[in-house]
């Protein structure tokens, strides 16, 4: 099966009242541990690459590992590129064989946003490919930028019929109180998503799909093993699961997680090391890491996403 774009996905999670997993991809072993979790349990599965994995892998190695995965699985896999910051960007990757990819300009003016995101969306739907767009502005790290709490905002529900309408997008990420990273909240604060956001722009965009950047749920499990075994990483906390899982049941389709993989891994890495001093084959240590990531995307799709056995 070759790589696929997210229009059928889409529309079926919409119906179905669940979301697409949409995972960040690095290395081999994220890969594999991904994709074997999504064919145990018969997922579509949405691979996303942002301009910093392309820098450290590589777009061709990145490419070639996800067209092993899905030749591997059989499943349908979408190649997305997360958070493009420029309509080269964008064509680079459309050129090069993705089949959907974000145009994030959140943050340029409301009409700078419309003009560049109709630009992709024009190269990107003439070659078969669809176009994630955002409204709002998340806080945290992506790349290289940083937004702070106070620099965020979420969207103006008013806008995006305007902005759907005149971009010709066929997703849109929303700001409803998420943000990237490991560091979301304030310890001792209560997290709480603005679903009266999310429910004013779905009945504005009627079957619509709505994406959920900064997704992760942080678990406090990971971030204390990680510190049991010499990290030393502050007090985090991410997104409420409950929360997601409603998220998913409404019009959001694409929940975007990475930093709840890294937490996974890193902290079986950490622990595998911790525990045999004396080892040094990177096999080893990065075994347990891959098997981290496969279990913490299984109970992704089972327990947040809700879309197992969807295929
Ligand atoms: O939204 C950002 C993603 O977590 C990707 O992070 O830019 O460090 O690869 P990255
Ligand atoms: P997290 O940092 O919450 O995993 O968000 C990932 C993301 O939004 C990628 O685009
Ligand atoms: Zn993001």
């Amino acid at each position: 099966m070759p790589l696929v774009t997210s229009t059928k996905m889409f529309q079926k999670a919409y119906d179905g009242g669940y979301a697409i997993g949409a995972f960040n991809v690095n290395n081999m072993e994220i890969v594999q541990g991904i994709t074997e979790a999504a064919r145990d349990l018969e997922a579509p599965l949405i691979l996303q690459v942002s301009k910093g994995a392309r820098a450290y892998a590589n777009h061709t190695y990145l490419m070639k590992l996800v067209e092993a995965a899905v030749e591997e699985t059989g499943l349908p896999i979408c190649l997305h590129l997360d958070h493009g910051d420029s309509f080269e960007t964008c064509k680079s990757c459309i050129d090069g064989g993705f089949t959907s990819v974000m145009i994030d300009a959140s943050s340029k003016p409301f009409e700078e946003n419309i003009a560049l995101t109709r630009q992709v969306v024009e190269y990107a739907h003439d070659r078969g490919v669809v176009v994630e767009a955002e409204l709002g502005t998340l806080a945290g790290i992506e790349d290289d930028v940083k937004v702070s709490a106070e620099e965020s905002s979420y969207t103006h529900p008013e806008e995006v019929e305007e902005f759907v309408s005149r971009t010709g997008c066929d997703s849109l990420a929303i700001a409803i109180g998420t943000s990237h990273g490991a560091y979301k909240f304030k310890p001792g604060t209560k997290p709480q998503l603005r679903f009266d956001v999310l429910e004013e722009v779905s009945r504005r965009l009627p079957k619509f799909p709505i994406v959920l950047h900064g997704a992760s749920s942080v678990p406090q499990e990971f971030v204390s093993k990680i510190n049991q075994y010499g990290g030393n990483m502050p007090g985090a906390i991410g997104v409420p699961e409950d929360q997601l899982r409603k998220a998913a049941s409404m019009a959001v389709c694409k929940i975007n997680i990475d930093s709840d993989l890294r937490l996974a891994m890193t902290a079986s890495v950490r622990e595998y090391l911790a525990l045999h001093p004396a080892d040094f084959d990177p096999r080893q240590y990065l075994k347990p890491g891959r098997q981290a990531i496969h279990d913490m995307v299984a109970h992704k799709i089972v327990d947040v996403l809700g879309c197992d056995h969807k295929i």
